[in-house]
């Protein structure tokens, strides 16, 4: 049987939550992320990320790597190109059911999606509701078009939200193809490939790390709602009469966590309980394997910083479910504008290798070696998840204004922080500080990622770490000449250290990863 996990605590206190347009302007200043062309009047549902957002971005995906795939021998990885064959998405059902329901101005001519400017202006929840429902609610709520302020909104045609395209110098109908509305797909049709050449055996996952594009009606939200969006995803395939044996759920049965499900929201609940794994399996409120990746991805994100009450796992009520899903539950974080899906996993049962079985005529299908038997295996779990929200998430929990230092520390995991380390000498108008500073920093920035500043006062370079999150700074005073030895400065505590130089490297390597605590050196 499999050994439990300890469950990661938060650690920081819980301040004041920030807006998300809070969160934008902090971004922008800080050189996290930009809105997209902003010289041009920017471009909605496009960021363009900065110095320490493209840093913190790598380290997110290098983490979800190093824990999803490189730390699993039953995951893989694969990375697909962004256009495919057309065939795909009308197999996958993309091209009919990849829509949102949108209302139309009929004086300006102005398009919204439907239900989020219902939920906006008439504060109804329009979760499952279908477009002659949403009509009904623009009516009665008298719910205005938001750029003329008429009552003329009326609901238009579904709109789909994949991006077209054309390939190649020719035009019409046999050019065109679609940007990919979700990285998934690559991994169904790849699915013989992959469990052919890595020798997979069932139960395996195939995982993915890339952008996606969706043509949204409304973006909103900074990085919430993008039409450029990037994915980190895994299809979880399980061989289709051992849907319900999950050799890992033991891991997790004493793990606790916040559930909304179907059940309480039919009965009008929008409260979470907060229940143990083992609780929901022994009363059959989720499958195994269900249970299995959603502690495991919520384990993922309290264990780089995210804050365990932030987090819930809410189940889609059966009118929400997409067209492929037989059940899904997401993984819900607290932002400021309500709690939102983080990451969805959904049973996508063999509903996508069928599709492709049908629609390419290949034999897609499991050899057994136990039986023999071709099967075609099925998707029992799909951890589908956004970088970018990933993103907001770990800024929101790391974020804290210090009312002593008068200054923001970002908390961040130093696995996440952008900058590792940075190194200062005392006074940037002493040759011997600069210069034994600067040899520090050229050996350290060997090993990991280092910034050196000299501009401005001690105060003011520590303030601009913390604001960066960086987790350890490094100061070169008068004593360091005669003694060799540095100070660190912890972000966290603003505590400091003596060590002495030729430690440094080790100390740091186990600070940042976690091996010693800062407290391990006084
Ligand atoms: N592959 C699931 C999603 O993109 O939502």
């Amino acid at each position: 049987m499999a050994e439990e996990r300890k469950q990661p605590q938060t650690k920081q206190p819980q301040p004041k939550k920030l807006t998300i347009d809070e969160m934008a302007t902090f971004c922008k200043r800080k050189g996290f992320v930009y809105q997209n062309s902003e010289i041009y009047g920017g471009m909605s549902g496009f960021f363009d990320y900065g110095p320490l957002g493209v840093e913190l971005k790598n380290n997110i995906k290098h983490e979800w790597w190093k824990a999803h795939v490189q730390s699993r021998q039953d995951v893989v990885g694969i990375d697909g190109s962004i256009i495919t064959h057309p065939k795909v998405w009308e197999a996958s059902g993309h091209v009919a059911n990849f829509t949102d329901i949108m209302a139309k101005c009929g004086k300006c001519g102005n398009s919204v999606r439907a239900d989020h400017i219902v939920e906006d202006k008439a504060k109804v929840s329009t979760t499952g509701l279908y477009a002659p429902q949403l009509q009904e609610l623009i009516f009665k709520h008298k719910v205005k078009c938001p750029r003329c302020g008429t009552d003329a909104l009326k609901i238009a045609q579904p709109f789909n939200l994949m991006f077209k395209t054309t390939v190649g110098p020719s035009e019409g109908k046999e050019a065109e193809a679609y940007l990919r509305p979700e990285t998934a797909q690559l991994i169904f049709a790849n699915f013989k490939l992959v469990q052919e050449n890595a020798r997979m055996k069932l139960p395996f996952g195939i995982a993915q790390i890339g952008k996606a594009f969706r043509n949204e009606i409304s973006p909103r939200d900074f990085l919430f709602r993008c039409r450029e969006f990037e994915q980190m995803e895994i299809e979880y395939f399980v061989h289709p009469h051992k849907v319900e044996n999950c050799p890992y759920v033991d891991e997790f049965s004493s793990y606790e966590i916040n559930v909304l499900t179907s059940e309480m929201q039919k009965k009008g609940g929008s409260e979470h309980k907060k229940m143990k794994i083992k609780e929901m399996l022994d009363k059959k409120l989720i499958l195994p394997w269900h249970a299995y990746w959603l502690a495991f991805e919520h384990n993922w994100f309290v264990g780089l910083g995210a804050k365990s009450e932030n987090l819930r796992i809410r189940q889609h009520v059966k009118e929400e479910k997409s067209h492929y899903a037989t059940d899904t539950w997401d993984l819900e974080y607290n932002f400021p504008f309500g709690w939102k899906e983080l990451e969805g996993i959904s049973n996508r049962s063999d509903y996508d290798l069928q599709q492709h079985i049908k629609a390419s005529g290949k034999d897609l299908g499991y050899f057994d070696p136990e039986t023999s038997a071709k099967v075609v295996p099925h998707v029992v779990a799909e951890p589908s998840l956004g970088v970018d929200r990933t993103f907001l998430v770990f800024l929101f929990d790391a974020y804290e204004y210090d009312s002593k230092r008068e200054n923001i520390v970002l908390h961040l995991n130093p696995k996440l922080a952008p900058i590792k380390v940075a190194v200062f000498p005392l006074l940037s108008n002493k040759e011997e500080l600069v210069t034994a500073a600067k040899k520090i920093y050229d050996e350290l920035k060997e090993d990991f990622s280092c910034l050196y500043d000299e501009a401005g006062s001690i105060g003011k370079r520590y303030a601009r770490m913390d604001e960066a999150g960086t987790p350890f700074c490094v100061t070169i005073d008068f004593d360091s000449l005669a003694k060799h030895d540095v100070t660190i400065r912890d972000r966290d505590s603003t505590k400091q250290a003596r060590v002495k130089i030729k430690e440094l490297p080790n100390i740091l390597w186990q600070l940042l990863s976690g091996k010693i605590d800062f407290g391990n050196l006084h």
